[in-house]
């Protein structure tokens, strides 16, 4: 049987680009429409411009734009795909459905963890600009400061990870994701990990879940 496609769903800091990078390791493609919207602000080009005020402030790019963004780069003849960070909006996951995937053959995975510890998980994450590796100086340090452990390259701190803008990023989420809940549940895949608990331990329940 083909591999399920795997929307992963979560608040900011929940883990889905560090389980993403896991669940790549099963054989999937991932895709971050985060990552693709901070690629094009690093181009600089005139739609990166208008995006970056727009992530800066915590708030959401409107639809058609993360679409379109979205469906430029993927190839769905590559094979299974995690989609990190899309749908955020129930009129994302209606286009998912209707324009990209049939997400009956899917698991919508939410992870779940407490609002109150994301804020910490945030502030001290790191992310290398070349290959998008995640850090975290408390529980995920590079071996070199500043260094990426993989590539070598630099490591940052995303300009939207400051506390003000973190809050604002948990308000949109939280209003955002019920009517995405309800419309996956409706169709019987949306499925609850634990995402408090330790990074493998997390990968291991979505590892079964996938039947990997
Ligand atoms: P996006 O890049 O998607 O950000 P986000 O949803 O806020 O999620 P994050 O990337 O912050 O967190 P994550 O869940 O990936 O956690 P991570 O694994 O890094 O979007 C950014 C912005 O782009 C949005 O605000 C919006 O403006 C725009 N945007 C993007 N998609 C859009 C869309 N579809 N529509 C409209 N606008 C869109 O982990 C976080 C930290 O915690 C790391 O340091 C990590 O090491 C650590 N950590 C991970 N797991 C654990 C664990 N189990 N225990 C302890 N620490 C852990
Ligand atoms: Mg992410």
């Amino acid at each position: 049987m083909s591999m399920p496609q795997i929307i992963l769903l979560g608040a900011p800091g929940s883990g889905k680009g560090t389980q993403a990078a896991r669940i790549v390791e099963l054989g999937y493609n991932h895709v971050s429409t985060g990552d693709l919207l901070r690629a094009e602000i690093a181009k600089d080009s005139k739609l990166g411009q208008k995006l970056k005020g727009i992530i800066s402030e915590g708030k959401l790019v409107d639809d058609q734009t993360v679409l379109d963004l979205l469906k430029a780069n993927i190839d769905l003849q590559k094979g299974a795909y995690i989609f990190d960070g899309f749908p955020r909006t129930i009129e994302q996951a209606k286009m998912l459905d209707e324009q990209i995937i049939q997400t009956e053959k899917a698991y919508a995975i939410y992870l779940d963890v407490s609002f109150d510890e994301l804020v910490s998980r945030i502030v001290n994450r790191r992310t290398c600009g070349k290959c998008n590796e995640i850090y975290n100086l408390v529980n995920k340090p590079p071996k070199t400061e500043g260094v990426c452990d993989r590539c070598g390259g630099e490591l940052v701190h995303r300009k939207d990870d400051n506390e003000k803008t973190v809050q604002n990023r948990m308000d949109v989420f939280k209003g955002q994701i019920e009517p995405i809940f309800s419309h996956y549940e409706k169709k019987g895949i949306l499925r609850r990990v634990d995402a408090s608990i330790n990074p493998d331990t997390t990968f291991g329940q979505i590892k079964e879940m996938v039947g990997r």
